[in-house]
């Protein structure tokens, strides 16, 4: 019997076809909102998302990448929305109900973070416990009877600390609850947390997946059932419907996922080990160095790389963080991450969350560098000269 496709074949075929319209052998971007009605559109549901209807209920080039995302993730089904955030919404409006417990990573997204301490608790009386996800243990204790949902970043944005999947997946599951990993940092390259147990993978999409810094998307994977139930609950009635040319461009960017994390974790890692040897560096949070503190998990459960991003300090206030970022010729300062370019952003010491980072974020402040795809000598040209100047 033949082996299934590998990942990379995956990523250049799933989702593609040939038009039966055109006889091309791409997908053509379908703009249009409505689709032709059957004869008799009685027994529709307005609100439905098994017939081509209108795009918010789901679009032609959304189904497409869907498909693609669902193969690369190894899921049932993916559903694929406007934004990360939007997909990290559509979980928890999907899945939580008013007086419903979620125990959630410390250190995650700040959106996550917002929704989960301030938003959803005030508006719906939602409540969260934050924990060391990376301590199975702090998770199985913050459980509480209405827990409905375990959500964990790994690696998590900007410390990078990793999250044992599977043995969070048990603790969620002897508890009732579901477990949602956001797998952002990790792709579906180097992470996937359904074979490790995890009942929904949540992406930003506008990051690796996509990887140009050019359209903004998220997708949530995982068993047909949840997924139908995002799609029905919060995709069609709260909105975050992918647009048909954002799904088109993800698409396309998707397809060099795999040679993209490639050079990323092979650039990520020489760059972690380069300022992590400098003594004007303060210190490097970067999973493949063995001075990570999950680097052992690490190995373990990521495949193929650490991934490409990293948080480090140069040693000095932070009017020197800020003028080594200004002095940075290559590498960008700006948010975001996972595109072909370098960029970094220097958080202060004193962010609002620094409470959950490690110490070395606290004294020093971190900058997140997400290590882009140009040849890794013109990074440490650029990085060395920037510190030359300290
Ligand atoms: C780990 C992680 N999850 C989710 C998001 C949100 O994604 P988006 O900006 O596409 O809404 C981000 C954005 O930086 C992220 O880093």
């Amino acid at each position: 019997m033949q082996e299934p496709p590998h990942l990379a074949t995956l990523a250049v075929h799933a989702g593609n076809d040939v038009d039966p319209g055109t006889r091309a052998i791409r997908r053509p971007i379908v703009a249009a909102n409505s689709y032709a009605l059957p004869d008799d559109p009685s027994q529709l549901s307005w609100s439905g998302t098994d017939t081509a209807l209108y795009t918010r209920n789901g679009g032609a080039n959304q189904g497409w990448l869907e498909d693609k995302l669902a193969a690369l993730d190894g899921g049932e089904a993916a559903v694929a929305l406007a934004s990360g955030v939007g997909a990290l919404h559509a979980v928890l409006f999907t899945f939580l109900e008013a007086g419903d417990h979620v125990v959630c990573s410390d250190v995650t997204y700040v959106a996550t973070y917002r929704l989960l301490t301030e938003l959803l608790p005030r508006k719906y009386g939602i409540t969260a416990t934050l924990v060391d996800s990376s301590d199975p243990e702090a998770v199985r204790a913050a459980i509480r009877p209405r827990t409905r949902l375990v959500h964990v970043e790994t690696p998590a944005n900007p410390t990078t600390r990793i999250t044992d999947v599977e043995a969070v997946a048990a603790i969620a599951h002897d508890a009732g609850a579901l477990l949602s990993v956001d797998a952002t940092f990790a792709t579906p390259v180097l992470q996937r947390p359904l074979a490790l147990g995890a009942d929904l993978v949540v992406h930003s999409l506008t990051k690796y997946v996509n990887g140009h810094d050019d359209a903004m998307g998220g997708a949530v994977i995982g068993r047909a059932d949840l997924v139908e139930r995002i799609r029905a609950e919060a995709m069609v009635n709260a909105g975050a419907t992918i647009s048909p040319f954002n799904a088109w461009l993800i698409m396309r960017g998707a397809v060099t996922l795999p040679l993209r994390m490639r050079r990323h974790c092979a650039s990520a890692l020489e760059l972690a080990e380069f300022l992590e040897a400098d003594p004007r560096v303060a210190y490097v949070a970067y999973p493949g160095l063995a001075s990570h503190p999950q680097h052992a998990l690490a190995a373990r459960t990521l495949d193929g790389g650490f991934g490409g991003m990293l948080a480090f300090a140069v040693r000095g206030d932070t009017a020197a963080q800020n003028r080594f970022v200004a002095d940075l010729r290559v590498i960008t300062s700006a948010v975001s991450l996972g595109h072909d370019e370098s960029l970094i952003v220097h958080v202060a010491a004193d962010d609002e969350r620094a409470r959950f980072y490690p110490p070395e974020f606290r004294r020093w402040g971190h900058l997140r560098f997400s290590v882009g795809l140009e040849d890794p000598r013109d990074l440490v040209a650029d990085l060395t000269q920037a510190l030359d100047r300290l």
